[in-house]
């Protein structure tokens, strides 16, 4: 109702409530290569199509004469209580498309209350995302695990003592996958220093360089490539982070059955069933189709969250019915952000929930604990 009263007086909403079209606009004023770096897959872009053609395929069944006033989003996730099953996707980079970056997103997310998960490739500093966020702002750090452990234990103390309370771990970008329209453009925000705030303020990482970082940032880039990126960890080093971490760990990038089980076997106590948005490996699996499987083994030992081609409130309660306890947004937050900074995060949030709420009333329900597979259907 806010948005038709402003109607009336004249006011239009100052960004489209669509994702599709906001993107189009800001489209418009981005340079080519920040574009792309967003908007970008792997490859074709088969598995970002993919992601969106399963949300296509399920159909929601509305049911009638329900009583489904006084709905309510709340959802506990680790022991907390949110107000919506949202969390804002790690995003590295994020200055990119606007100089406030991830200090716009932590206090829009702030400000609704939902948690903003920290990339390690940010381009402001952990500490300085803290501070947006203020001391209720909910956060969650995500590592980009390197191959130093005490610049691994430097990064999990700095969160830790920052009140980023729980530990995303991404386990599908050890190397970064082949991107066309990257390579198109010959565009890497990294190489141009943006999205090395942390590791470069990091007082571990700073002592491995020969020289400092303000002298030469070349040279440490250069250092920064090998230590984060090339080769994966592998199952038996988790115990590294469960040992040096104390609140829940999470797994981004699980897409097989069997691994999810081993995430439970390992002690984790999430995963984000996602597959980057499509960013990493062009002709996989809809990221959505292997949701319903992993929830179904994992989904009493594990807190299931799902990322990868929501674009809409509807898109989000087909994840939850399909067994996600909340999911991730990724792309849609970027591109309000790129419109309109803190004011366009929380436009979008605001708006996908409005429609999730609606969708969920709609269709007979009062909160997502209600959903389950039953109220799709597959075209
Ligand atoms: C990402 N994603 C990502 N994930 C992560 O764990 N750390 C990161 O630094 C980044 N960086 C990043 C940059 C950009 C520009 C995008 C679009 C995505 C992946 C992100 O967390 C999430 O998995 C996807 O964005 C979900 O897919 P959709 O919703 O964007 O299709």
């Amino acid at each position: 109702y806010e948005i038709y009263l402003n109607g009336l007086a004249g006011q239009l909403p100052p960004y489209s409530t669509d994702v599709g079209r906001l993107e189009q606009a800001v489209r418009e004023k981005l340079d080519p290569g920040p574009y792309w770096y967003v908007a970008g897959s792997a490859g074709t872009g088969a598995t970002d199509r993919a992601n969106r053609e399963a949300f296509d395929r399920w159909r929601i069944v509305p049911r009638m004469l329900c009583d489904a006033s006084g709905r309510d989003l709340r959802t506990e996730l680790f022991g907390r209580t949110y107000p919506a099953p949202v969390a804002l996707a790690p995003v590295g980079v994020q200055s990119i498309v606007h100089p406030d970056g991830e200090l716009a997103t932590a206090r829009a997310a702030a400000a609704l209350g939902v948690p903003a998960i920290l990339s390690t490739a940010s381009s402001h500093t952990l500490e300085e995302v803290a501070e947006a966020a203020g001391p209720e702002g909910p956060r969650w750090f995500q590592l980009y695990w390197p191959h130093d452990d005490e610049v691994t234990l430097s990064l999990l103390d700095r969160a830790a003592g920052n009140g980023y309370d729980t530990l995303v771990v991404t386990l599908d970008t050890w190397t970064l996958a082949w991107r066309p329209n990257d390579l198109d453009q010959a565009y890497l925000p990294f190489l141009r220093g943006t999205g090395l705030a942390i590791p470069l303020s990091d007082p571990v990482f700073r002592s491995r360089l020969a020289r400092p970082v303000e002298e030469d940032l070349n040279a440490a880039i250069m250092q920064w490539a090998p230590m984060f990126n090339g080769r994966s960890h592998t199952w038996d080093r988790l115990p590294l982070l469960r040992d040096n971490w104390d609140g829940p760990i999470v797994l981004k990038g699980i897409q097989h059955v069997d691994d999810a089980l081993r995430a439970a076997d390992a002690g984790m106590d999430g995963i984000v069933v996602s597959n980057h948005g499509g960013r990493q490996i062009d002709g996989a699996v809809a990221a959505l189709d292997t949701l319903p499987g992993i929830a179904a083994a994992v989904g009493d030992r594990l807190t299931v969250l799902f990322d990868s081609g929501i674009r809409t409130g509807a898109d989000i309660f087909k994840a939850l019915s399909l067994g996600a306890r909340a999911v991730l947004l990724g792309r849609p937050y970027v591109w309000g952000l790129a419109a309109g900074g803190e004011d366009g995060v929380r436009h979008v949030v605001r708006s996908l929930l409005a429609e999730l709420d609606l969708t969920l009333g709609l269709a007979g329900h009062r909160s997502p604990a209600g959903l389950d597979p039953s109220v799709l259907s597959t075209r």
